[in-house]
């Protein structure tokens, strides 16, 4: 095949994998101003936190991806990111997922803590189901609400 057919075909595949434009299906949660501000630069800590953590696992060290995970995205974030402050603008659904997330979190800082002592593939799958189960959350809060 020419490099512009295959081109072709690979815009075409690109298309038909791409998700239909969707209605708006989620949920508006109306948050005061500032909150929303505050709620958005959480969300891309959470972001860099992911990041921080794949780095940390990238490298081989458990134990840093394990306080990224606690600190940032776990129990112990909630302080730092004003959870009780924003909780009570939230509706129920949305709290449980953010409750969740920070629990999953907790978790997944406990089983990369043990996964580093697992032998072979098993510890890494571990690893893997454990952060996945926190990034389930940040999708199925994403797909319900938005506050904007
Ligand atoms: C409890 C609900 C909830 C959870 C859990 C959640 N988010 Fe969000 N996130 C939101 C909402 C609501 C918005 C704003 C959507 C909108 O209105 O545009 C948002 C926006 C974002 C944004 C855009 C920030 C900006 O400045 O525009 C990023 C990035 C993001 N989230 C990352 C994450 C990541 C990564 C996770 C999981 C580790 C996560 N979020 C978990 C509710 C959530």
């Amino acid at each position: 095949m020419t490099y512009r057919a295959t081109l072709a075909v690979g815009l075409i595949m690109a298309a038909a994998a791409a998700p239909a434009p969707a209605e708006e299906t989620r949920q508006l949660v109306k948050l005061p101003e500032m909150m929303q501000e505050h709620m958005l630069g959480n969300m891309r800590d959470h972001v860099k936190a992911l990041n921080a953590i794949l780095e940390a696992l990238a490298a081989g060290d458990a134990d840093k991806a394990a306080q990224v995970a606690e600190k940032r995205l776990g129990m112990s974030s909630l302080e730092a990111h004003g959870a009780a402050h924003m909780a009570p603008f939230m509706p129920e659904g949305m709290r449980a997922i953010g409750t969740r997330m920070h629990k999953t979190a907790s978790r997944f800082a406990i089983v990369v803590r043990n996964a580093e002592l697992a032998r072979g593939g098993e510890g890494a799958r571990q690893v893997f189901g454990a952060l996945k189960e926190i990034t389930d959350n940040c999708v199925a809060c994403h797909d319900a609400y938005r506050i904007r």
